[in-house]
């Protein structure tokens, strides 16, 4: 008989879409799956026929303000919030089981987003393993492990230049691309990550989407530093049909569109569901594009621009000028998107989906990281891997035009590619038979069966 797993997944896109990939590809491997989920951005079931769904008995959080700006708040309440529903639901869901019938299958283990810190006091309260799936990747989660000793250095109060030191620490990171830097409450950030910390290193082992070749060095720390089993079994996109763990609705009318463009001259521009810019910059944004004379596909998202919970308004004039060459909706099948022969290069704000995804199907990126680990990601983009390029500045509309056509018309596009490309073909080999993804999502298999 198999047995099934109860995964708790974080209630954003950017959690939400790599815990349901996860529960497919543990799903493709017998296990059966039951989601947990709050009301706020609740999961499709309609989507996943094959998984049952239990939703948090509550109706709070419908009209909270988890903006960008906001995002720790949110999280700390959330931890707080839910834990007698919780902790309610998971009695009844267990209570249940322990009576089924014999061919309901036994609960091996609680799978939760690393920041539902609140939960392994309680799994330990039912005996219940909890395993954590870590949706950043391995080198920004280290960055967050090293916190005691950046906050000692005194790196976390740092002023001025010193923003630009590299702690040798971290290398290739800066001093402001430390995650907690870039967020508008340091101490409540500091809080919740110090209990991420603590309670992923109490759990019984830590997925990550990410893959042994693109952080070989992050992986060793790993294992020397934290004595958690780890298992490295990503890019998960590439294991999954494509069933949409979408929380907005996507517009594949794009996809006809990208079929009338040149292959490799489209530049797909999306800051991911959190991220968020103010009028000023947006302006900037959207003249930089159209100055650019490069064909782009834009998504905007309700919620891009501060101020605005409705569509951004564009600048006069900007739609006329684009008209030729430019395509804006709300919300993209980014994947297929990425996929398609005519997409040259990703402006994205580097959450590490996009990051990944974009590595994993070998498009150059142009970053504009906003927040949390999304600095991280792009230094590594940028210094480490060197698969896009980055305004430092403040961006303004020149700086755009150029960055965007270095990297789909000039030289150092073309180097980027090639790189590009060859993570991809390492990205490709590892989930194949016996590589390194594909041998880790056999151990935690083997893992999971042994509690
Ligand atoms: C958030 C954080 O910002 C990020 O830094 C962290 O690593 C994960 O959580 P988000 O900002 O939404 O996520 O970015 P990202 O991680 O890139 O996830 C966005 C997801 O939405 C991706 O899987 C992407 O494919 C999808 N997406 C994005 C769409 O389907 N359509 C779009 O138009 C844009």
């Amino acid at each position: 008989m198999g047995k099934r797993l109860l995964m708790f997944p974080l209630p954003f896109q950017g959690h939400h879409t790599p815990m349901l990939q996860l529960a497919e590809i543990l799903h493709s491997k017998g296990f059966s799956i039951s989601i947990i989920h709050t009301h706020f951005n609740s999961p499709n079931s309609a989507n996943h026929p094959q998984f049952s769904f239990y939703p948090i008995p509550n109706s709070l959080f419908k009209d909270e303000d988890c903006s960008a700006d906001h995002v720790v708040e949110f999280l700390n309440m959330l931890n707080k919030e839910c834990v007698l529903p919780f902790t309610d639901l998971l009695s009844q869901i267990l209570s249940e089981n322990n009576v089924a019938t014999e061919d309901e299958e036994p609960v091996a283990c609680l799978i939760t987003d690393a920041l539902w810190h609140f939960t392994q006091a309680l799994a330990d309260s039912f005996k219940l393993p909890r395993i954590v799936l870590r949706t950043s990747n391995l080198a920004s989660f280290l960055s967050f492990n090293s916190l005691y000793l950046l906050k000692e250095k005194g790196y976390l109060s740092a002023q001025g230049s010193q923003f630009e030191a590299p702690p040798p620490e971290l290398s290739p990171l800066k001093v402001k691309d430390i995650p907690l830097l870039c967020v508008s409450d340091p101490e409540a950030a500091y809080e919740l990550v110090s209990k991420l910390l603590e309670k992923t290193k109490a759990s019984r082992g830590v997925i990550f989407n990410s893959f042994e070749e693109l952080e070989p060095s992050s992986l060793a720390t790993f294992r020397k530093d934290i004595s958690v089993p780890i298992f490295v079994v990503g890019p998960f996109h590439k294991q999954v049909s494509a069933s949409s763990s979408s929380l907005l609705a996507q517009d594949s009318s794009c996809i006809s569109w990208l079929n009338s463009q040149s292959p490799k001259s489209v530049l797909y521009v999306s800051f991911g569901s959190i991220a968020a810019v103010n009028e000023a910059e947006f302006v900037e944004i959207a003249w930089g594009l159209a100055n650019s004379k490069q064909p782009f596909l834009w998504a905007i998202r309700p919620g891009l621009v501060r101020g605005h919970d409705g569509p951004a308004p564009l600048p006069n004039g900007f739609l006329d000028e684009v008209a030729d060459r430019g395509l804006v909706i709300t919300w993209a099948p980014q994947v297929e998107v990425l996929r398609h022969p005519a997409i040259g290069g990703f402006w994205t704000h580097n959450g590490w989906n996009s990051t990944l995804e974009s590595i994993s199907e070998g498009i150059p990126m142009f970053c504009l990281p906003c927040f949390a680990d999304q600095m991280a990601n792009a230094r590594y983009v940028t210094d480490l891997w060197r698969v896009g390029l980055r305004i430092e500045d403040e961006i303004n509309r020149k700086d755009i035009d150029k960055a965007i056509r270095r990297l789909m018309l000039e030289k150092e596009g073309r180097e980027i590619a090639e790189r590009v490309a060859c993570l991809k073909e390492k990205a490709d080999l590892c989930i194949a038979e016996g590589g390194s993804s594909y041998k880790s999502l056999d151990n935690l298999v083997a893992h999971i069966l042994s509690f």
